[in-house]
């Protein structure tokens, strides 16, 4: 049995563009250690993200992330026990994507893109990363193409 945590977090002054190098670059030798996978979405300031792992280590790890001052606040969306992990062929997938897409690929109109982010129930979430050719890692910085 895995366990899954998904959560929606902000920005916050602390953070530069440049830390998503170094979180991703952390999160690739720590995630693969502790078995834990998932993605990574940026939007504008707003992160999305999906933790899977032994629950143990998705907890600790979340705990690392409440307190990393990069974040001016997070709130978990949802989490509990899963047979099997999305996204399990990466440390952490990651991709960067914007307001215009999000509202592309939700047929929505959308006027602010962190809050609709943050008000979003799970399965939207979920089926918004999965919509997603999120590439590896390796990737970073580069745009997603939907
Ligand atoms: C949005 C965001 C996502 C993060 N994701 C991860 C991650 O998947 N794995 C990881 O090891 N650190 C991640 N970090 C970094 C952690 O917050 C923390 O800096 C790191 O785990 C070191 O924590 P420690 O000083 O308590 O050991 C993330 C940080 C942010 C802001």
């Amino acid at each position: 049995m895995m366990y899954y945590l998904l959560y929606w977090g902000v920005k916050s002054g602390k953070f530069k563009e440049s830390d998503l190098i170094d979180i991703l670059v952390r999160a690739r030798q720590h995630n693969v250690r502790s078995s834990i996978t998932g993605a990574l979405i940026y939007c504008q300031g707003t992160f999305i993200q999906l933790l899977g792992g032994p629950e143990l280590e998705v907890r600790r790890l979340f705990d690392s992330i409440s307190r990393d001052e990069r974040l001016a606040a997070l709130d978990v969306v949802s989490q509990g026990n899963i047979s099997q992990r999305h996204f399990d062929s990466w440390a952490m997938k990651y991709g960067e994507i914007d307001q215009e897409t999000i509202a592309k690929l939700e047929d929505y109109p959308i006027s602010d893109v962190s809050k609709y982010l943050k008000n979003a129930p799970a399965i939207r979430l979920l089926s918004l990363m999965g919509r997603l050719g999120i590439p590896n890692a390796d990737d970073a910085g580069k745009p997603i193409e939907p």
